[in-house]
């Protein structure tokens, strides 16, 4: 997976996984691979996010947690899995972005943002367009999930931001 266990927070999501059954920890990786790998996606370990983690990092544990979550609930943990790993797409330092292009409404306006940029390089399905859409709702009050993986990724998306916050080092 490359983890980096200097990291307190990747660290605890290595650490997460080690629980998991093997046979999900296997298929999670397949889910993602292709995207994960992706050069385009790999952009995101430019960009600082919350706390200690980088976009990549944080895409990648929404997208753990989605799968998880999905294949407990029984949904499409595959679709879920793949729209978590490229939610945040967006690809700039969201901390400089009003500075530097007059944007002040980041929050708002970065799910199009990851959209545009999603849509440009990959084949997306409903489920994974919702995740991707609709993920920062409520904050974003008209852009209300459609699919049962379009609110567990309003949820995954906050704890783990709130759980990156929250680890410093
Ligand atoms: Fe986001
Ligand atoms: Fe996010």
């Amino acid at each position: 997976m490359g983890f980096n266990y200097e990291r307190p927070y990747e660290k605890r999501i290595a650490e997460t996984m080690e629980t998991a059954p093997d046979s999900w920890k296997e298929q999670f990786w397949d889910c993602v691979k292709d995207l994960a790998e992706h050069p385009v996606v790999l952009r995101m370990k430019l960009y600082p996010h919350h706390g200690n983690s980088t976009c990549y990092q944080h895409c990648l544990n929404v997208a753990y947690h989605n799968y998880c979550l999905c294949r407990f609930l029984r949904l499409d943990y595959v679709s879920a899995a793949r729209g978590g790993m490229i939610h945040d797409l967006f690809l700039y330092d969201w901390h400089t972005h009003a500075a530097q292009t007059g944007d002040h409404f980041h929050g708002l306006t970065h799910p199009a943002a990851a959209l545009k940029n999603a849509k440009k390089f990959f084949e997306l399905n409903r489920i994974e367009r919702d995740c991707i859409i609709n993920h920062m709702w409520p904050v974003t009050p008209l852009q209300i999930p459609r699919t049962k993986e379009g609110w567990i990724i309003t949820l995954t998306d906050k704890y783990c931001g709130a759980r990156e916050t929250s680890v410093r080092g």
